[in-house]
């Protein structure tokens, strides 16, 4: 008899998990609901995805919450993101604290609204020396941003061409200690990156599930993970 793939056990875990949680308009969209209502589905679904996660001996995970190109969303759906984010972040910092969970932010901060940068530093300042997960937070994140920031703040230091390697430019990104990707999953039927952690990614091995981000439960995380555990990786060997 088939073991139903929700049950069958993982042999080999990521030890960092990226996640492009997409399809929340469109969830909203079928049930005739305003997309915020999507996207407030979505942010709960964060807080699932979060203890998940943690439940699995999986040290890094990070989440694209809002994109540099999110920008170009109208301004009323922009604002509605940010004021949900804060929310979220204001009602499960507690909680995720004392699931001994860190939380750290990528991306740039300073054109984000003052009450979200601020709780964003707070929650980062309280969580600093958790050790169960560390969970980043992709917020007004972009891989090419975060590229060029990383090359201009090598310049700023004076760093010199001959002690630029890969390991000093990893260095100067915003996940600098972090370690690479090892299992990104894009939910909403995408199969592209969409700017997220291009450089981190490089070797990574890629999971795209139909599923809206929304419906997005256990059983659907636990299948990513089991095919993550039965893939082979070579990176670029034999
Ligand atoms: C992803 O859902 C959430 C964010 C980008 C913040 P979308 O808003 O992209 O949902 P769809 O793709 O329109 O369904
Ligand atoms: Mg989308």
């Amino acid at each position: 008899m088939a073991v139903k793939a929700s049950t069958r056990k993982i042999d080999r875990l990521p030890n960092h998990v990226a996640i492009v949680p997409d399809g929340n308009g469109r969830w909203a969209e079928r049930r005739g609901w305003s997309r915020l209502q999507g996207h407030r589905a979505g942010a709960e679904n964060m807080h699932r995805m979060i203890q998940y996660l943690n439940e699995y001996p999986i040290k890094y995970l990070t989440l694209y919450s809002f994109s540099s190109e999110n920008w170009g969303r109208p301004e009323s759906e922009v604002s509605g993101l940010f004021e949900l984010l804060l929310e979220v972040i204001n009602s499960y910092l507690q909680e995720i604290h004392e699931k001994n969970i860190k939380i750290r932010h990528i991306g740039r901060l300073e054109s984000l609204p003052e009450e979200l940068q601020e709780a964003i530093t707070r929650a980062a300042m309280l969580t600093e020396n958790n050790t169960q997960l560390t969970l980043n937070i992709a917020l007004n994140y972009g891989g090419r941003p975060e590229i060029v920031d990383a090359a201009r703040r090598l310049v700023t230091d004076g760093i010199k061409p001959e002690d630029i390697t890969e390991e000093t430019f990893s260095n100067y990104l915003y996940t600098a200690g972090l370690p690479d990707v090892d299992l990104l999953i894009r939910t909403g039927d995408e199969t592209r990156l969409s700017n997220f952690l291009l450089w981190q990614t490089a070797y990574s091995e890629y999971h795209f599930t139909k599923v809206l981000w929304p419906d997005f439960r256990k059983k659907d995380l636990h299948r990513a993970l089991l095919s993550y555990s039965q893939r082979k990786r070579r990176f670029g060997g034999l």
